[in-house]
């Protein structure tokens, strides 16, 4: 065998439907290239499996460029593989040993249910955004950049929050499949610049709420979501969400 080669186990959760109880099943797949993605590895399983007549394997993909969050896989427990910051389409399978077995399966919380096989349903996270994660007047074309005077540090912090691409890897990796990261980062981008100023207390209040009522859990501060959140987003936006929290909170009190 070449080098470059790799014969495979891959060991992968079927579940034919949301009903279903769903099984892990083995494949024995040779020949794989190390310069392939995972997700083209999925495609050559995807490829045999028809060839034989079973159904392929349903999984998530858009841009496979680590822009779109689509592609959600926990590959050996860890959720998008072993890389730091690195989406599952930009892991690559030189990552992986000749005779490995990998286990594939869905991001796993209730909140998340599953659809099929590998792909979860994760528009709770679209529920949360529309329930604030916006500025609601028209802002029509691009003012000029320097229009509305935003100091560097300020907006080098929301584009840092702003680079979240909704993956939901913050939740599966979270041992309360909490939701905190991904709204911390929602509510950040927002918060400190001028123009999400306006509803910066109904934006929280009504996401945090929403967070809640979709059954993610709460944070407990093991950081296992930034550790496992391929944008990088810090844990520092999950303390501002806390404070933006409690501001709002007692502005609506009084
Ligand atoms: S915070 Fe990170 S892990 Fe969570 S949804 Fe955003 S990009 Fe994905
Ligand atoms: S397929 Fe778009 S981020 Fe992976």
């Amino acid at each position: 065998m070449s080098g470059d080669l790799l014969n495979l186990t891959l060991r992968i959760w079927r579940q034919a439907g949301p009903d279903d109880k769903g099984a892990f099943r083995n494949y024995q797949l040779n020949g794989v290239s190390t310069h392939m993605s995972f997700l083209e590895m999925l495609d050559v399983l995807n490829e045999q499996l028809i060839e034989s007549g079973e159904e392929p394997v349903e999984f998530d993909h858009d841009c496979r460029e680590g822009i779109c969050g689509m592609c959600s896989l926990m590959i050996n427990g860890q959720a998008h593989g072993p890389d730091k910051a690195t989406t599952t389409c930009q892991l690559h399978m030189r990552r992986f040993n000749n005779g490995d077995t990998i286990t594939i399966e869905p991001w796993r919380a209730s909140a998340f249910p599953v659809i099929r096989d590998l792909v979860v349903d994760r528009s709770a996270f679209d529920r949360i955004i529309s329930t604030g994660g916006y500025v609601s007047v028209s802002t029509g074309n691009a003012p000029d950049g320097n229009a509305i005077p935003v100091p560097g540090n300020r907006q080098e912090v929301a584009m840092d929050a702003a680079a979240c691409i909704g993956c939901g890897a913050c939740v599966a990796a979270c041992k309360n499949a909490s939701a905190m990261l991904f709204v911390s980062a929602k509510v950040s981008q927002l918060a400190i610049l001028p123009q999400g100023v306006p509803e910066r207390n109904q934006r929280v209040l009504g996401m945090v709420a929403k967070m809640d009522d979709e059954g993610f859990g709460h944070c407990t501060n093991t950081n296992e979501c930034e550790a496992a959140c391929p944008a990088e987003i810090s844990v520092s936006n999950i303390a501002r969400l806390n404070r933006e929290y409690l501001r709002a909170s007692i502005v609506a009190g009084t």
